[in-house]
């Protein structure tokens, strides 16, 4: 079948997830560096992370959320032509995880890339995705958000190594027509923005091209919380800007989960109802590109997130990179 190249949508048939078998209380941390449980809630909210164990690796949480969200969404992998996989924590240098993801999956039909843009790694395959489907290039992607931060942690660092965690979640993202009008199911708009300048605040000191390692994270914690509320109600001004909605048309607002205090900051400054938060960084703390995901399994499997409804996903993280989709679900 032919279909209308202009009014073509990218809508969610599936979410789904995949998290590492061990979680770490913060208690198990203080017996590692000198923190305590009081000290990581009260400055984040975390209180629990997952963290892989040998054998658990980027692409195998990544085929794991992949083969629910196909399962949520009644398809098959044959159905399938476009992977698009965020992480900063590949398997290997290359050749990108999602295709290792394609390989496991059984197929050999279609494109399989990685994309790189740190927390907002999952906003970002999003938007390219939509844009792959409503080129109508492709007809049927899966968009996953994979990552095991625990490999690239100094685990003698207490002001980094307390506040992430390792995890997968994937969409099911399907061309349909629509009409063009804010009515429609699927992805309304995306707003995506970097600024390279603020390289020195969250990077990784290692790679293959410099140090020919894998380097540790390093993060000026105080710096990335004063930019973050700032960039994120800048880009979730700019969705409803795009598609003439408001904070108050949102069902839920669906933020990266990196702390606590940074979600709700954000919400307040976008006059977004406390209740249409969703919130996950207790159970995973920041699981970068997956954080988003992980959270939308959440709330549509507890029945939060239902069909119809207007979701707001945003993120802010290295490089800087950050940005916002509306999604009607
Ligand atoms: N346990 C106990 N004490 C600690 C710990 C720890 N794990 N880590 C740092 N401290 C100490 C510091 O040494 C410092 O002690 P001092 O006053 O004696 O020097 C004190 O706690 C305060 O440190 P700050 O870094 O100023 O603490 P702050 O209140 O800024 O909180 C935090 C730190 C949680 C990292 C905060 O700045 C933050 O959330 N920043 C945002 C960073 C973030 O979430 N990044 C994720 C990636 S980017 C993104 O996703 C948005």
């Amino acid at each position: 079948m032919t279909l209308d190249v202009k009014s073509l949508r990218s809508v969610v048939r599936g979410v789904g997830s995949c998290l590492p078998k061990r979680s770490v209380s913060n208690a198990e941390l203080e017996s590692m560096v000198e923190t305590s449980d009081e000290w990581i809630v009260q400055r984040t909210g975390i209180l629990q992370r997952h963290v892989a164990a040998d054998g658990e690796t980027t692409s195998t949480l990544a085929s794991g959320a992949a083969r629910a969200a196909l399962a949520a969404a009644g398809c098959e992998p044959s159905d399938i032509d476009l992977i698009v996989l965020a992480t900063s924590t590949p398997d290997l240098t290359f050749p990108a995880t999602a295709t290792l993801v394609q390989a496991g999956l059984g197929m050999t039909q279609g494109a399989a890339f990685d994309v790189q843009a740190v927390c907002a790694g999952f906003v970002f395959a999003v938007a390219i995705a939509d844009n792959f489907l409503r080129s109508g290039s492709h007809r049927r992607a899966l968009v996953i958000g994979a990552e095991t931060f625990s490999r690239i942690l100094d685990w003698n660092d207490r002001s980094t190594c307390v506040l992430f965690g390792d995890g997968a979640g994937a969409i099911v993202l399907e061309a349909e027509p629509g009409t063009g009008a804010v009515a429609d199911r699927g992805v309304l708009t995306s707003q995506l923005r970097t600024d390279g300048r603020y390289r020195s605040k969250l990077f990784v000191d290692g790679g293959p091209s410099t140090t020919k390692t894998v380097g540790h994270l390093r993060m000026e914690g105080r710096e990335v919380f004063r930019f973050a509320v700032g960039m994120v109600s800048d880009v979730v001004e700019a969705a409803f800007a795009a598609t003439g909605t408001t904070a108050q048309d949102l069902d839920w607002f669906v933020p990266h989960q990196a702390n606590r205090r940074i979600i709700d900051a954000s919400a307040d400054r976008l006059g977004i109802a406390p209740q249409k938060v969703v919130t996950t960084v207790q159970m995973h703390a920041n699981t970068s590109a997956a954080s988003i995901p992980l959270a939308l399994a959440v709330a549509c499997a507890d029945g939060r997130i239902k069909r119809g409804h207007l979701v707001m996903i945003e993120a802010m993280g290295g490089g800087f990179a950050w940005g916002s989709a509306l999604i009607r679900w």
